[in-house]
């Protein structure tokens, strides 16, 4: 309810006086008066009680105690566990253990911008102007070299206490993967644009009168072209696959897949279509091993690109071993193995990146994506397993992977279904 400021009840008990003389003076009985201006008078009385009790209390306000006493204040910056500070008049008069652990140990009571040595924060904690509003800033290289941070400062308390929540916001992972979506997006249209550059220029020679008459030619072109458009095929299927593999990445696989049946199976695919160094793949798979928890076809999609990787890079004449048997925990462990020129250390760590190739030219000659190796990370990620690339230049390489086991069936449940 709104209250009559001390103005309002002086000109309120003018007009009640006023208004009762004015109706003694025309004459009014007194008792008649008498009633209604006892009332006006008590509504005012109340009235300036109340307004009374109200300029009182920002007293009452004045005396209440400062947050950062509070015994629980400490708890609620321990709750946060992004890094967070509370700086006033540019000193960092608290800081959580999040905040202490990106930026030492001993950031309370130090000054903010040398505490947190970034030029842009500097300026901006330094600055003792009143914060009317909450800012955010961009800050690089905050911990280690590529750490990106969000700081986000709001004012807090009363403006004169230039008082400064900061709460810092790790970005790296965003930045990370925009970069990695950007970069993923040029290198996809790259690789589209080459193979149809290709086919538009000869499709051009081929629509020529004089050129496209030639029969040895026009079957010289054809070959190309298809070629080129099967390379594009390959690419999309590929892209497809990655894309569907990771729509699907929280989504565990749920049926049990007989790995020893699988891999029999795509060796066997290896031998009798790739000639004579199909006939090169070895296999050796231990007896009665558990069915694995799996997603069939990505597991015979990531044999595919393993063994046929090894066919591609590794030696002609030399053996690709492909070996089945049971790993630490439970796990089933997959290796294939070749022996050739092997991967330099330097390559090691990047080769699951999705077009990344050790010999670009080598590769697209042999019709290859680079995308082969990313789809095997992300079907072994789904499938909580592990993968782990090891090869020595000028020997050869091997790839192991371990798959968690299906779970044990019991037979109980299974009779009660
Ligand atoms: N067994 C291997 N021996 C030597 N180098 C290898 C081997 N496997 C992969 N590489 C290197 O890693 C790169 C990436 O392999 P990945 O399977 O991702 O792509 P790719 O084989 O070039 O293309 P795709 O698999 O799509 O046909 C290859 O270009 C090659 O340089
Ligand atoms: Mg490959």
């Amino acid at each position: 309810m709104n209250r009559l400021s001390t103005s309002q009840i002086t000109a309120s008990l003018a007009m009640l006086l006023l208004g009762t003389g004015g109706a003694l003076l025309m004459g009014a009985a007194p008792m008649a008066i008498a009633l209604p201006v006892l009332a006006g008078l008590i509504v005012l009385v109340i009235n300036a009680a109340d307004h009374g009790a109200q300029e009182k209390a920002p007293a009452i306000a004045f005396d209440q105690p400062d947050l950062i006493d509070h015994p629980d204040f400490s708890s609620l910056l321990e709750g946060i566990s992004d890094p967070l500070m509370l700086v006033e008049k540019a000193r960092i008069i608290r800081a959580n253990r999040a905040a202490q652990r990106l930026l030492g140990a001993h950031i309370e009571g130090e000054d903010a911008r040398i505490a947190i040595r970034h030029p842009a924060a500097a300026e901006r904690l330094a600055s003792l102007a009143p914060l009317a509003e909450p800012f955010m800033i961009e800050l690089v290289g905050v911990g280690s070299k590529d750490q990106r941070w969000q700081m986000r400062v709001a004012p807090m308390g009363a403006v004169s206490s230039m008082r400064r929540l900061v709460h810092l916001v790790d970005h790296s992972g965003t930045h990370a993967a925009e970069r990695m979506r950007v970069d993923f997006v040029a290198n996809a249209s790259h690789e589209l644009r080459t193979p149809l550059a290709g086919i538009l220029g000869f499709i051009e020679t081929l629509a020529d009168a004089e050129l496209g008459k030639d029969v040895e030619t026009r079957q010289r072109f054809l070959k190309i072209m298809d070629g080129e458009a099967r390379r594009m095929q390959r690419l999309i299927d590929d892209l497809i696959s990655l894309s569907r593999i990771e729509a699907e990445k929280y989504r565990a696989p749920d049926s049990a897949v007989d790995l020893s049946e699988l891999v029999a199976e795509v060796v066997g695919v290896f031998r009798s279509s790739h000639g004579d160094r199909g006939r090169e793949v070895e296999m050796e798979i231990s007896p009665s091993l558990a069915p694995v928890l799996g997603d069939r076809a990505q597991l015979s999609q990531l044999i595919h690109n393993l063994i046929g990787n090894s066919i591609k890079y590794g030696r002609p004449g030399t053996p690709i071993r492909v070996t089945l048997n049971s790993g630490p925990s439970g796990m089933a462990r997959l290796s294939v193995a070749d022996e050739g020129e092997g991967i330099g250390p330097d390559h090691l760590p990047r080769l699951t990146e999705r077009f990344y190739r050790v010999d670009s030219g080598r590769s697209r000659a042999m019709g290859g994506t680079g995308l082969g190796l990313a789809i095997v990370k992300h079907i072994v990620e789904r499938h909580r397993g592990r993968l782990d690339i090891a090869s020595t230049l000028g020997k050869g390489t091997t790839i192991a992977i371990l798959l968690p086991p299906a779970p044990v069936e019991d037979p109980a449940m299974k009779a009660i279904a």
